[in-house]
């Protein structure tokens, strides 16, 4: 019998899919990555296990990957800047290398022919999932149920679903499509179909809206070693309860989230909103300490390598040449990427309001207007006769 690894999260459609291969003559083995997306601990990861075997699967695994998740790719990832199309911290899109990973091991241990996942015909996930098989293990079957079964609405799966006693949780109505993982959350469908419409509250999940955060504004500074977050007003932490810190603090004052029509790599566009509380905070104070020990030509050439990081994560290119090079590069930014940065969060803004290096290029003799002036702006003639020069000429 010819064996599947299917990527499963225990929701209406994994679990249709689990029966669906079966049907096609597969047998199934699940695979349940956690990557932070509140599976829970003991009772509910039993629950899921035995959901995915109820609805036919020969074996189930879960794997706990957070930390892998946080050191090889939101670390990277954070180190590059890289925000798709200057709203998007790319949680889904950076989550799905690393179960893509571990479906092809998990097929291999398995002596599996085929890996199979969720999604539609119509989103990125399907493309990250099926592009990052193939780099790994080209001779991999790969089967997306979901694209080829013939059910025309939820109504007829969530009919199938019973019809084939397939537990499912319908007691939740399902007003939008979620993904989350301990980076963000990646909310779409519904009501947010409607371009006019502003988000509603009962869309959030990670952040409290206007009404409900704090009124008094938070300080907080956050500490980096050569690109990395070590510290939260002064005190130790490890990169994964950090960023959990980090989400508690920024949710709290209705910080990282986002709006956005964007454009899916399949041609598609779609509104989709995004709440990435720590990612937010992380992003912002990294890149104003860059600010302050880059110089320009480098600040300036790393914009233009984070637009092309965030554009290889979100079409699914983490295991690609450019990728890899791109990482090299920007590690040999971070080297003097060490010191402090302030911000303020308020009424779900995040803003620097100060920052500190050893390895700063900031000289205020040089920029004050002040006495200690130290600048010969006499210098300044010539300096702007050369540069103008060719223009003059023109
Ligand atoms: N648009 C985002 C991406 O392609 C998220 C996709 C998943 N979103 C969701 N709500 N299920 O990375």
């Amino acid at each position: 019998m010819k064996k599947v690894v299917l990527a499963y999260s225990g929701g209406l459609d994994t679990s249709c899919a689990v029966k669906w291969l079966k049907d096609q003559g597969f047998e199934v083995v699940c695979f349940v990555a956690d990557l932070g997306q509140g599976l829970g601990k003991g009772e509910d990861l039993d629950l899921i296990e035995e959901r995915a075997l109820v609805a036919g699967a020969s074996k189930v695994y879960i794997k706990d990957l957070q930390e892998e998740f946080i050191q090889d790719f939101i670390l990277p990832a954070l180190k590059a800047n890289a925000i798709y199309e200057g709203k998007y911290l790319l949680a889904t899109a950076l989550g799905r290398p690393l179960i893509a990973k571990y479906l092809v091991q998990i097929a291999h241990k398995e002596k599996a022919s085929a890996v199979a996942h969720g999604c539609t015909g119509k989103g990125n996930d399907q493309v990250r999932f099926e592009v990052t098989a193939a780099i790994l293990d080209p001779k991999l079957e790969i089967v997306a149920p979901v694209r080829e079964w013939e059910f025309k609405s939820r109504e007829e799966e969530i009919e199938y679903a019973k019809m084939n006693n397939i537990p499912i949780d319908v007691t939740k109505k399902k007003v939008y499509s979620i993904d989350r993982n301990l980076w963000g959350v990646s909310i779409e469908a519904g009501i947010l179909e409607d371009l006019e419409q502003e988000p509603p509250e009962d869309a959030y999940i990670m952040t409290k809206g206007p009404t409900h955060v704090s009124t008094y504004p938070r300080y907080i500074e956050i500490y980096f070693e050569k690109g990395v977050p070590k510290k939260i007003d002064g005190k130790v932490y490890k990169l994964g309860a950090l960023i959990g810190e980090l989400n508690e603090i920024g949710g709290n004052h209705g910080v990282g989230r986002s709006d956005i029509v964007e454009n899916r790599l399949v041609g598609i566009k779609s509104r989709e909103i995004y709440e990435a509380p720590a990612g937010t905070i992380l992003y912002t104070a990294h890149k104003e300490l860059e600010s302050l020990v880059l110089d320009r030509e480098l600040a300036h050439f790393k914009e233009i390598a984070s637009l092309k990081y965030s554009e290889l994560v979100y079409y699914g290119l983490w295991y690609s040449p450019l990728k890899e090079a791109l990482d090299a590069f920007v590690d040999s930014t971070q080297k003097n990427v060490t010191g402090s940065v302030r911000l303020k969060l308020s009424k779900g803004s995040c803003v620097a309001v100060g920052r500190k290096s050893s390895h700063s290029l900031y000289k205020k003799e040089l920029s004050t207007y002040g006495k200690e002036d130290k600048f010969n702006q006499k210098l300044a003639e010539g300096f702007i006769k050369i540069w103008g020069m060719p223009y003059k000429k023109q």
